[in-house]
């Protein structure tokens, strides 16, 4: 799908169909407003009959306009009763409307929603919401469909409408962003969708190495099974050895800055199926955990679209890689493994694994000398029943860090939610029989998991997005959500001065 900027005026630009917004009672938008004149008050009248729903995110779809109107059609969007929109109601707005021109047959469409004032929001977030919500409706994961049918008339073509052109640099910036954002959303739900036995800790080191040869800007290592041997990482190793697909730990490095820039470095859970191992899960559902990698996708998803902007940062991706499955080599419940740190670690249960490869891999991070450490994992279920399928579990040992994630989660739409990292919760980690166990006694669940991997970031500061539920839904919309990959570029373009919220004094 193509986007682009145009300057003009709503009746004069030509194309299939064009789309303004409507607030009750009956205010129309600028656009909206050129119209109704240029069509002799249509807009109006449809209003007063009933015709038109002003409904927050209700479409009506009006064909061969009356008067003089350029567009074949028209695409009125309701914007429910608030003339200050909230960043929510924008973005439900705007992806009805993708979803109507979708089912319109119009090819081409020019919107003007970006005209409407949204909260403390400025024009550009606004252009790169627009391309974000519209390359979500238009999202298929059909690569393993053997009779696909592609839509008729698929929607191919949508500029940004601007009354003048002093917008159109802001707008287009906006765009820029949107669709690289988009794009590394898409990557991360492709690669979360696929199977288990499509993608494996072997395929996503692939993907990263395409990733190599599509952006110059990136490096990729991988580390094998001796390597990890080598480095005495003994939890990771743990996990693996119920499987017989190898482990792999991919290394992506970014540089955008300055060379002495210290780096973000991000590191995502890549359990590419959790079938809880010895340990075993329930049935039910257990297909979905082949979701458990989606920490991982969304690394490798954020630096593509880091690399597809060129960020002037320096950032590192940092992917454990592996199956949990039992086997007659498997771990087993009671079993004592050292981590690369040198602590000890009795793994109660095989199913909490992925603290397991993830404390490895936050010790292998050390060596860059990060700025911030970020990890990302479908870790816990507890983080379900406690924030839902909403909000991503934050905790963290820096407060500014936490800070910087929880804008970026409200100015992206892509939430967080923060959680306490106290000692209490740390204690239920003692075991007998080892410096911790992986699980902890009585609750707090996200929190201990949480407080296990605290246990192996001292050196830095460090964030953990517990993304168990967000990551993927599940239902009829079975399917990966390519989360949080829109947090965590605005997290980035933040620190490169870019706030999508609005300037003092500015539209
Ligand atoms: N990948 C799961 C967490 C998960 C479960 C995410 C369901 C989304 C939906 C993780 O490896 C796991 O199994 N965690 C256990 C930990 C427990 C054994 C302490 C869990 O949450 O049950
Ligand atoms: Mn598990
Ligand atoms: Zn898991």
């Amino acid at each position: 799908m193509e986007f682009n900027v145009k300057t003009g005026s709503a009746e004069t630009l030509t194309g299939a169909c064009t789309v303004v917004g409507i607030t009750a009672p009956r205010h129309l938008s600028p656009a909206a407003e050129r119209l109704d004149e240029a069509s002799n008050g249509q807009l109006r009248s449809l209003l007063k009959s009933g015709d038109i729903s002003t409904d927050c995110g209700k479409t009506t779809l009006i064909h061969h306009p009356q008067g003089h109107v350029k567009a074949a059609r028209i695409l009125v969007v309701g914007c429910g009763k608030d003339k200050h929109l909230s960043p929510d109601a924008f973005s439900k707005i705007t992806s009805a409307a993708a979803r109507a021109l979708q089912e319109s047959g119009a090819t081409d469409a020019v919107s003007w929603l970006t005209e409407l004032d949204v909260e403390d929001r400025d024009l550009a977030w606004k252009a790169a919401h627009t391309a974000q919500a519209s390359r979500d409706v238009v999202y298929r994961f059909d690569e393993l469909k053997s009779d696909v049918k592609p839509p008729k008339r698929p929607l191919k073509k949508l500029t940004l409408g601007v009354a003048d052109a002093t917008q159109s640099g802001a707008a287009n910036k906006g765009l820029r962003n949107g669709i690289a954002i988009a794009n590394g959303m898409d990557l991360a739900r492709v690669l979360g969708n696929r199977p288990g036995n499509l993608c494996t800790p072997a395929d996503l080191a692939d993907q990263a190495r395409a990733l190599q040869r599509q952006y110059k800007s990136l490096k990729v290592r991988v580390l094998e099974k001796k390597d990890m041997d080598k480095l005495g990482m003994g939890a990771l190793l743990s996990v693996a050895r119920g499987s017989r697909q190898p482990p792999k730990l991919i290394v992506l490095e970014y540089h955008g800055g300055k060379k002495p820039g210290k780096p973000v470095v991000l590191v995502g859970k890549g359990v590419t199926f959790d079938s809880g191992g010895i340990s075993i899960k329930p049935g039910a559902a257990m297909d979905e955990m082949k979701f458990d990698m989606c920490g991982a996708a969304s690394v490798i998803g954020t630096m593509a679209a880091v690399a597809e902007l060129g960020l002037p940062v320096n950032l590192v991706g940092i992917v454990p890689a592996t199956e949990n499955l039992p086997d007659g080599d498997a771990s087993k419940p009671g079993d004592v493994v050292t981590s690369m740190s040198g602590q000890t670690i009795e793994v109660l249960n095989t199913d909490a694994e992925g603290r397991l490869i993830l404390c490895d891999a936050l010790t292998y991070a050390d060596r860059f000398d990060p700025d911030v450490v970020i990890d990302i994992a479908t870790l816990t279920g507890a983080c379900i029943v406690a924030l839902g399928k909403h909000a991503t579990g934050l905790l963290s040992n820096n407060q500014k860090l936490a800070d910087e994630l929880l804008e970026a989660g409200q100015v992206s739409w892509d939430r967080a939610w923060q959680l306490p990292l106290w000692k209490e919760f740390d204690e239920q980690l003692s075991s007998n029989f080892a410096d911790m166990a992986n699980i902890g006694s009585n609750g707090g669940g996200t929190i201990t998991a949480a407080c296990f991997l605290s246990r192996f970031t001292k050196h830095y500061r460090w964030a953990h997005l517990d993304i168990a539920g967000v990551a993927w839904k599940s239902g009829d919309a079975k399917g990966a959500t390519g989360r949080p990959v829109p947090m965590l570029m605005q997290f980035l373009l933040n620190r490169c001065g870019g706030s999508g919220r609005k300037r003092a004094g500015t539209k």
